[in-house]
């Protein structure tokens, strides 16, 4: 089957060239609020991260079709001792855009697979009441709706064709709100620097909440796991990137380095006005505290 595939270079704050009602899933995660590793020093204050959130949350609800999922990995965030509460803002943020809460999934990953440091060890080395930081092995997937979803809207044929595999369901417990799966691990080579969600996630959900030939959009494409994901299982995509540079990334992973497949890839460079794409050298510099506002 071919599919479309669609890359916007640009800020997800706006989403002109997205129409209302287009888009039959949303698949993604956000940049966690200044995480140490990733985005240090990225957004001048906590207030400024929510901003961002709260203008993505609106363009979302627009392009979203009625009675379809948004689905969302984030988690808090622990910087200088100060834990950010960003599941629960976040909840607030697209609630108030309009989405309804549905279900909220805990994925965890393996002991030995955490990737960045061992807090734990805090209190191995002082074994005294006090020293005790857990090494967090979990992140949140949380799940919105739109509306409410007419089942009677979809053909026998589109039914039978998007059909999920039970033995897989329950063999992998998809069913339970505990996902068992292993993160992309440090030194991955097309996810240097990018903080990339396994296949295994935009897997299941594209699988769980979208039929064949639908359109799955990713406003924080990175490396671009869902839009490899949706085109392997049949689906149309979008995904939005801030950072220009990661173009030869983005075609590495979807398999879009290879001449015979570009006629099924747009790609749209947004380079001017407040809603452009930035360039690498612009994030270093912000990371080191040498630039200010992002816009
Ligand atoms: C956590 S990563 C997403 C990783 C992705 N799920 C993957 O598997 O590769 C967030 C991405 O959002 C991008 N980003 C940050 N702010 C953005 C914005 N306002 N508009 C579009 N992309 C943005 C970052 O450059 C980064 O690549």
């Amino acid at each position: 089957m071919v599919t479309h595939h669609k890359i916007i270079f640009g800020n997800c704050m706006k989403m002109e060239e997205i129409q209302n009602e287009s888009i039959h899933l949303i698949v993604t995660s956000p940049p966690y609020f200044n995480a140490p590793f990733d985005y240090k020093n990225l957004f001048d204050n906590y207030d400024q991260y929510l901003g961002v959130l709260k203008k993505v949350a609106k363009e979302m609800f627009r392009v979203l079709q009625q009675g379809r999922i948004f689905v969302l990995n984030i988690d808090d965030m622990l910087i200088d001792g100060v834990k950010y509460p960003i599941v629960a803002d976040a909840i607030k943020i697209f609630q108030n855009a309009g989405f309804k809460y549905r279900d909220r999934i805990m994925w965890k990953k393996p002991d030995g697979y955490l990737r960045i440091s061992r807090r734990s060890g805090v209190l191995l080395k002082n074994p005294y009441p006090m020293y005790f930081y857990p090494d967090n092995l979990l992140e949140s997937i949380i799940i919105f709706q739109k509306g409410k979803f007419d089942y009677r809207s979809k053909s026998q044929n589109i039914r039978k064709s998007s059909i999920i595999d039970t033995k897989e369901f329950q063999k992998n417990g998809w069913y339970k709100t505990l996902w068992e799966i292993t993160n992309v691990l440090p030194g991955s080579l097309l996810e240097k620097n990018i903080a990339a969600f396994p296949e295994e996630i935009p897997y299941r959900i594209i699988k769980l909440f979208s039929y064949v030939g639908e359109t799955v959009l990713d406003p924080f494409l990175g490396s671009g796991t869902t839009m490899k994901v949706a085109k392997k299982l049949n689906r149309n995509s979008i995904g939005i990137e801030i950072i220009r540079d990661l173009e030869e990334v983005i075609r590495k992973k979807t398999g879009f380095d290879k001449e015979n497949e570009n006629i099924n890839l747009e790609i749209i460079n947004r380079d001017k006005g407040r809603f452009r794409y930035v360039n690498l050298e612009y994030i270093k510099k912000k990371g080191n505290g040498k630039e200010t506002k992002q816009q």
